[in-house]
């Protein structure tokens, strides 16, 4: 199917690993214009490398920490008015005891999941809308929706994301501009394959025991994690032509693992 975005421009956020780098794999290989942020130079050289290679895409890297005012101006000035936006970070530290949750935890996790986003849709959605075209998609997570105290400083910020993003779509949606958001349970990604590789180390078992343990533990029907780049193509199908009539939604995508109805 041709999602009818060949030749936008598109800013993924976060996109040098994991879902971020599924998401820009889908939308380089729809013939998308991307600029990509990670604070990692390596590695995101290397991400924008292969992504050009395998999609024939024009692929941009910036190296830029979104969570602060000079990384964004850092990606704002490389691409000032996106069709696309795509929002992402690295997944919140896991929480334990609700009350050992600093303030100071707060701020700096406030900063990169909540206030980031809601800083690049005031600055690029206005462009969008004066345009007639936009798409945005934030990547969040299952815990906005079905919440968890290991995962409280993931869950909450990204509740208050969905609900700032719903309100901003309803503001925009006449102008053929469209905002969802795409909520992950556990997929293979850099930064499950550190957790679970460290903790591999310390029982003394392998990545695929630590990850079975945990699928057992939380009962996912499917009986495995998700793969980034099939996650990648569900937030491109957000970003499409097709997606024109679609706002204001929030698709969770965790193997079955949440089981209300609706
Ligand atoms: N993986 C899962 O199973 C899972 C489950 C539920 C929810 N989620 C959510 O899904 C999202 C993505 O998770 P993931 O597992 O794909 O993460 P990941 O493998 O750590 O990838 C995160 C990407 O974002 C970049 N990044 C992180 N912070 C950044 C910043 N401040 N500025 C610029 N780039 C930044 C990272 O590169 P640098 O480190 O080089 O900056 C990397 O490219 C997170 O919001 C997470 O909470 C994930």
């Amino acid at each position: 199917m041709d999602l009818g975005i060949r030749g936008k421009t598109a800013i993924v956020n976060g996109g040098s690993a994991g879902m971020g780098r599924g998401s820009a794999l889908a939308l380089a290989n729809e013939g998308v214009n991307l600029y990509i942020s990670a604070r990692s130079q390596e590695r995101l050289e290397n991400t924008c490398r292969e992504l050009a290679e395998v999609s024939g895409s024009k692929v941009t890297p910036i190296v830029a920490d979104h969570s602060t005012p000079e990384g964004r101006e850092a990606i704002l000035s490389a691409c000032p008015e996106p069709d696309i936006l795509v929002t992402n970070c690295s997944p919140p530290p896991f929480t334990g005891d609700y009350k050992t949750v600093a303030r100071e935890d707060w701020m700096t996790n406030l900063e990169v999941t909540l206030l980031s986003p809601v800083e690049f849709m005031k600055q690029v959605v206005p462009g969008m809308v004066e345009r007639g075209w936009g798409r945005v998609v934030n990547i969040g997570t299952g815990a906005a929706k079905f919440p968890a105290e290991v995962r409280i400083l993931s869950g909450p910020p990204r509740a208050a994301l969905v609900n700032y993003s719903v309100a901003v779509a309803k503001a925009v949606a006449r102008h053929n501009v469209m905002i969802n958001n795409v909520l992950p349970g556990m997929h293979h990604t850099a930064a499950i394959e550190d957790r679970y590789k460290a903790a591999a180390k310390a029982h003394g078992t392998s990545y695929e025991e630590e990850v079975q343990k945990f699928i057992d533990e939380w009962r996912i029907p499917a009986n495995k994690f998700g793969d980034s780049e099939d996650f990648g193509a569900f937030v491109a199908l957000f970003c499409s032509e097709q997606a024109a009539y679609v706002t204001g939604q929030s698709l969770v995508i965790d193997g079955g693992i949440t089981n209300a109805t609706f």
